[in-house]
């Protein structure tokens, strides 16, 4: 790809990873994302097409995107789904294009019914999300009792070939942090990424607080003192994780996701779109960038292509949870996807 037709920001960082949201809707009430029910959703009319999507895709493809990472809400429980599967999975087969990664975000509910057809409609690989493996401590967290039926979906994708299976759990304070050992094990013994999450400002009740986020560090010291791990890389470049291997096995791997206590924003890659058509610049954003109505104004392609630049241009250089005078964005984990 020409370098000048890549996207980029004003300090100079490349986006490469284009996050689609493509619904608000979640069966889950994860308290750290939705505790007190769900937030009022986006109107039907203002979701963006599958068609929509997949134009904007092509287009952002077109100015070098090479991850597209579907998510929510839950995304499975948007309507045809694999239809739109199909058509984003297609767009890896241009001459010119660097997409070649399709992931998806999932809380696995309904993975085991869907996992083979969306695998051979072209998704690459999914990321599953666990909180506990105790079943009253998983209920307690998330708001139904459906442990067997996501440790099941985790099968499904294995089996489908969705890999590398990743399983994020958010950490937080006398909720899960007891359980950090447990994860590991799990990782170990299914031979699948088990990613620890640093509990973020994103939650429907306004409820974070710092005393419930658990520090990188300190899980990494729990989890080694008990089985020992290797960093695999020094560098992590534009991803969220520091990855550590099994000192006893070559199966399975902890990643350790860090946001609050230690920013990766200087390397950051991603820009993400909400189901309504709202580009944001930051998981942390105070305005979006509302793309759904320039492509229903009638833009041309090149017209698109300046807006998004320009939007581009206004990326966030970082989030602000660690200052005084920081103010949580209005929407939710739920409307911006992970
Ligand atoms: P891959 O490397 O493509 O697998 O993706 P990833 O490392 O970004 O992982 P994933 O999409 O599973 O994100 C894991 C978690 O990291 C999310 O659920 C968020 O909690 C957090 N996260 C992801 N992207 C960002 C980001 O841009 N900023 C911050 N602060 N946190 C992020
Ligand atoms: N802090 C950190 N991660 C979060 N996620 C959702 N809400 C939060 C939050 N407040 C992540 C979870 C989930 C993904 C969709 O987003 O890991 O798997
Ligand atoms: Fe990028 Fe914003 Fe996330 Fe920082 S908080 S890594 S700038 S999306």
């Amino acid at each position: 790809m020409d370098r000048s037709t890549e996207l980029q920001d004003s300090y100079g960082r490349r986006i490469r990873d284009l996050r689609i949201s493509v619904t608000d809707r979640c069966q889950f009430r994860c308290f750290y994302c939705l505790p007190n029910g769900e937030p009022a959703m986006a109107k039907k009319d203002t979701l963006l097409t599958f068609e929509e999507i997949a134009y904007v895709s092509d287009i952002f493809i077109s100015l070098g995107i090479e991850k597209i990472r579907l998510t929510g809400g839950e995304p499975m429980l948007r309507r045809g789904l694999e239809t739109l599967v199909g058509s984003l999975a297609k767009l890896k087969n241009g001459t010119d294009s660097a997409f070649k990664d399709l992931a998806l975000t999932t809380n696995g509910f309904k993975m085991p019914e869907m996992a083979a057809e969306l695998k051979s409609l072209g998704l690459d690989r999914v990321t599953i999300s666990l909180d506990s493996l105790d079943r009253d401590n998983f209920v307690d967290i998330t708001g139904v009792d459906k442990l067997d039926e996501v440790l099941a979906a985790i099968k499904a994708a294995k089996s489908a070939g969705l890999e590398p299976v990743k399983v994020n759990a958010v950490v937080v304070r006398g909720r899960n942090d007891h359980e950090l050992v447990d994860f590991a094990r799990f990782a170990l013994s299914e031979g699948i990424s088990m990613r620890l999450i640093e509990f973020m400002p994103l939650d429907s009740g306004h409820e974070w607080k710092r005393e419930m986020v658990v520090p990188g560090r300190e899980m990494f010291e729990t989890i080694n003192a008990t089985i020992p791990l290797s960093l695999k890389s020094e560098s992590r470049g534009a991803s969220t994780a520091w990855n550590y291997g099994f000192q006893e096995s070559g199966r399975g791997e902890i990643g350790i996701i860090a946001p609050v206590t230690e920013m990766f924003c200087g390397a950051c890659s991603r820009i993400r779109l909400t189901a309504d058509g709202q580009i944001r610049t930051c998981l942390f954003s105070n305005v979006e960038h509302n793309l759904r109505d320039v492509v229903r104004s009638g833009a041309s392609r090149a017209e698109i292509v300046d807006y998004i630049r320009g939007v581009t241009l206004t990326k966030e250089a970082s989030h602000h949870i660690n200052d005084s005078d920081f103010v949580q964005p209005e929407r939710t984990m739920s409307f911006i996807g992970g």
